[in-house]
């Protein structure tokens, strides 16, 4: 049998990991500024997640949402104290697609309405409802093409008004910073908007942050820089630092029922024990207030190069938008340089490394970072 072939692949066959850096069948080693996705985020074979999954192993790995698992229960408490958001309640799953998925489905059961508002430029994931919210047609199939969704051009708070005005709106779906589409950060003011015209409408405000959520941002969730709540949070990627998890963190004023929300895999043994491992070391290590510091360095050594046309981002979330003469960047930092990094169409470097990622490493990115701009 065949792989199905849907991915453009580096030749490179990574066989172990450490922290910041990964190693190839060859030996060679790479400094990961991507984490695969955006997924790595207390850097690979971290002892203490590494430990805390064997031992789970050895007890029990899984049973279904049938029994009780009070590892949800840390994982919920620990969750919530972390996020700042005690009051809410956790529902896991198993990606990021599937969490955004279980969040418009509880947007529509709370308040019985069906258009979902999304945006220009929004990724939300692959599968039916999310897929039809993000906005790239070469992956909509007609099957997913929903007349329920509502495609407002990016930051435009007037179409956002007349939306409200026109469609009974069920949610609001918005990534705090636009990964896929190229590290785009949502003002503020945008936010607020949001918030204020959801409760105006009775609509919910579903704040997507699968990927610049958990930390990443230099807050726990990018939209806390706008100062306001969201009704759903919806999570993965670093959630399990490669584990495969998703998880939704819903405001109290959404009771649940049973039936409305379920899954045989999500919020497992062996899940919950990466997900406490990886909030573990976020606290003991301070890896929030180090994403937020290393963030900003590099963001502002970035905006030296005057070859660059911009650096977006907060944190550990960096776009690096680059004229076209410099679309080798990429390539060149990874075959010469040895450095993994993300893109975005059409021409942005997307950094997504650990967020315990050093000084030293972010200075060795940066020393390679000038010779791609200038070569010799
Ligand atoms: C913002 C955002 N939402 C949703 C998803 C979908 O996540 P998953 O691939 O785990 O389904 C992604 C994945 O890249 C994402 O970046």
């Amino acid at each position: 049998m065949k792989l199905f072939d849907v991915y453009p692949i580096n030749p490179i066959n990574i066989v172990k990991g450490v922290g910041s850096l990964v190693y190839d069948d060859k030996g060679q080693e790479y400094l990961d500024l991507y984490g695969g996705h955006a997924v790595i985020s207390i850097g690979h074979t971290h002892p203490h997640y590494v430990k805390r999954l064997e031992d789970q192993l050895h007890k029990i790995g899984f049973y279904s949402n049938s029994i009780e698992i009070p590892l949800q229960a840390q994982l919920a408490e620990k969750l919530g104290k972390v996020s700042g958001k005690e009051d809410y309640q956790l529902f896991l799953c198993n990606s990021g697609a599937e969490a955004n998925e279980n969040a418009m489905k509880l947007a529509s059961f709370y308040n019985g309405k069906k258009k979902v508002i999304c945006f220009t430029g929004a990724f939300h994931g692959r599968t039916s409802l999310a897929v039809a919210v993000t906005d790239n047609p070469k992956i909509v199939p007609p099957v997913n093409e929903s007349d329920n969704v509502v495609r407002l051009p990016w930051k435009d708070e007037a179409a956002l008004e007349q939306a409200f005005a026109e469609h009974e709106i069920s949610s609001v779906i918005i990534e705090g910073i636009q990964g896929v589409g190229g590290i785009q950060v949502a003002p503020e003011s945008f936010l607020q908007k949001i918030r204020t015209l959801c409760d105006e409408h009775n609509a919910v405000f579903i704040a997507d942050s699968i990927q610049c959520g958990y930390g990443r941002s230099g807050k726990f969730y990018s939209h806390d820089y706008a100062g306001v709540d969201a009704d759903i949070y919806t999570m993965a990627k670093g959630i399990g630092n490669g584990f495969p998890i998703g998880a939704i963190s819903i405001s109290p004023k959404i009771q649940p029922a049973y039936g409305m929300l379920g899954t045989t895999f999500g919020g497992n043994h062996l899940a919950c024990a990466a997900a406490l491992a990886v909030l573990e070391v976020m606290e003991e290590d301070k890896l929030i207030q180090n994403a937020a510091e290393r963030g900003s360095y590099l963001i502002e050594e970035l905006k030296k190069f005057d070859q660059i046309n911009e650096v977006r981002g907060r944190g550990l979330m960096i776009g690096i938008d680059l004229p076209a003469e410099l679309a080798h960047a990429k390539k060149d930092l990874l075959f010469k340089h040895h450095i993994f990094t993300g893109e975005a169409k059409p021409n942005v470097i997307r950094l997504l490394p650990a967020l315990n990622l050093t000084k030293a490493h972010a200075d060795q990115f940066l020393e390679a970072f000038s010779k791609v701009l200038r070569p010799l």
